[in-house]
């Protein structure tokens, strides 16, 4: 039987996971997001046009994928309706494509409000302003409402008048803005399930009906490694598990953990957000990665903050994801740089510290410094097409982190990869 894969970020997101998971879909009959929500922007060009995916799974393009969104992911209904509206608008028939589990917790415009109100008060965390904490947070309190709970308009009722006194009563009392009417969201929410219903399904028994036929399953992470509730760069970190060992509870299948797990990484680090990031570079060289990778957030459109490939925080996510392989995106962005660090060890004080230290804010980075190859891998085919120095660099990956690098992508588009 043909394993299935999970593929995920192992930086702070942004990864190129979208373009990797849409190489992949041609060769899996179903592709499953199981955590995070429309806080995601996974890039994909194809015939030409771009596509930012946000909620839906980036199989789409291919007519035999059938796509999954599981339990796990924060559901915005607004969100959805919109994103399938631009694809169905491009030519992409959506058309029993699409399943969406009646388990996940729902994500309202009351979450968004929220989470802006927090993050112009104090603390920010630089979050992209969708609501994706608050509504985890719900879901958590145990007062989400579910997509099942549109199935019936009393009990939506009653749980809509309960969510929004929760929120008026912050939006009034710490923030001083205006309030929600709970008649509103309520209409609002019929309104946008009456458009959406046909995509809600149980989506564990049509997993486990493929798994059982003997297809294989590809499973979309969002964000990335460093940006997990609980492994990542607390309190910097988004609100949901991105770790591939959390597949399981977000997909609702629990024969997903018998996956492979390709990690993605850019062949250097970004970040989006406040946060501690041991490599960023505030000289020219940061700025000449930003430009030529065209480093602005999918989502928010905000510039993102770049530095070095940071190994120790590769190791790190190789290890905690239980990597099988490694995909090393953005290699020609670094085409023209004559030199190229990657950092092999952080110091405070002149003593080493691992990458989960509380103080990751003071590490120093400790660099290795490698030739670059001032000529451009755009044409690149195969590992042995790369000039030595690109190569040195990918087996500098593989030594430190002890995962082989499968697959290297030197472009945006769908064919621009190599394969190892
Ligand atoms: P995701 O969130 O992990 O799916 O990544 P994003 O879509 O947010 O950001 C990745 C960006 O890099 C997108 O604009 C992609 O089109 C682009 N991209 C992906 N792989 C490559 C590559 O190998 N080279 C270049 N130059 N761009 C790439
Ligand atoms: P993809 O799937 C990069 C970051 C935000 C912020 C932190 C918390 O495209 O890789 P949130 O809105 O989740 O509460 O914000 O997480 N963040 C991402 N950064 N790529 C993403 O997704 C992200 N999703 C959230 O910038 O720092
Ligand atoms: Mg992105």
């Amino acid at each position: 039987m043909k394993k299935s894969l999970i593929l995920v970020g192992t930086q702070w997101g942004d990864e190129g996971k979208g373009k990797i998971v849409d190489y992949f879909s041609s060769k899996y009959n179903a592709v499953c997001r199981f955590q995070g929500g429309h806080n995601a922007g996974h890039t994909i060009y194809q015939d030409k046009k771009k596509f930012v995916l946000h909620l839906i799974p980036s199989g789409i393009f291919y007519d035999h994928v059938q796509c999954f969104i599981g339990q796990g992911v924060i559901l915005s209904l607004d969100s959805l309706l919109k994103e399938i509206q631009e694809i169905e608008e491009k030519g992409i028939s959506l058309h029993g494509k699409l399943k969406i589990s009646r388990y996940c917790s729902l994500l309202l415009p009351i979450h968004a409000k929220i989470d802006q109100l927090r993050e112009d008060n104090k603390n920010a965390i630089g979050t992209t302003r969708r609501g994706i904490g608050p509504a985890y947070e719900d879901k958590t309190a145990r007062r989400s409402i579910k997509a099942f709970d549109l199935e019936n308009e009393e009990v939506l009722k009653k749980k809509v008048i309960d969510l929004v006194d929760y929120y008026n009563y912050q939006i009034n009392t710490i923030h001083k803005a205006e309030e929600f009417d709970a008649d509103l969201v309520f209409t609002e929410l019929l309104s946008n399930y009456e458009k959406a219903s046909k995509y809600f399904g149980d989506v564990t028994d049509s997993l486990e009906d493929i798994y059982e036929s003997g297809e294989a399953i590809l499973y979309e992470g969002a964000q990335g490694t460093l940006l997990d509730v609980d492994y990542g760069t607390y309190p910097y970190v988004t609100s949901s598990n991105t770790l591939a060992t959390s597949v399981g509870i977000g997909s609702g299948f629990p024969k997903s953990i018998f996956s492979d797990v390709l990690g993605v990484a850019k062949a250097y680090t970004t970040r989006v957000g406040e946060g501690p990031f041991p490599t960023e570079l505030f000289c020219q060289d940061g700025s000449k990665i930003a430009d030529i990778g065209n480093e602005y957030g999918a989502t928010t459109g905000r510039p993102r903050r770049c530095g070095w490939l940071d190994l120790v925080a590769l190791k790190y996510s190789a290890k905690l994801n239980n990597l099988t392989s490694l995909c090393i995106t953005k290699l020609d962005v670094l085409d023209s740089f004559k030199k190229l660090k990657v950092c092999v060890g952080y110091e405070i004080d002149g003593k080493e510290v691992p990458f989960k230290s509380r103080l990751l804010h003071q590490a120093k980075p400790k660099y290795k410094t490698l030739n670059g190859w001032s000529s451009s891998i755009k044409e690149a085919k195969n590992f042995n097409d790369l000039p030595k120095e690109a190569k040195k660099l990918i087996e500098v990956i593989e030594q430190f982190t002890n995962v082989p690098v499968s697959l290297i992508s030197n472009g945006p588009n769908r064919d621009d990869l190599i394969h190892r």
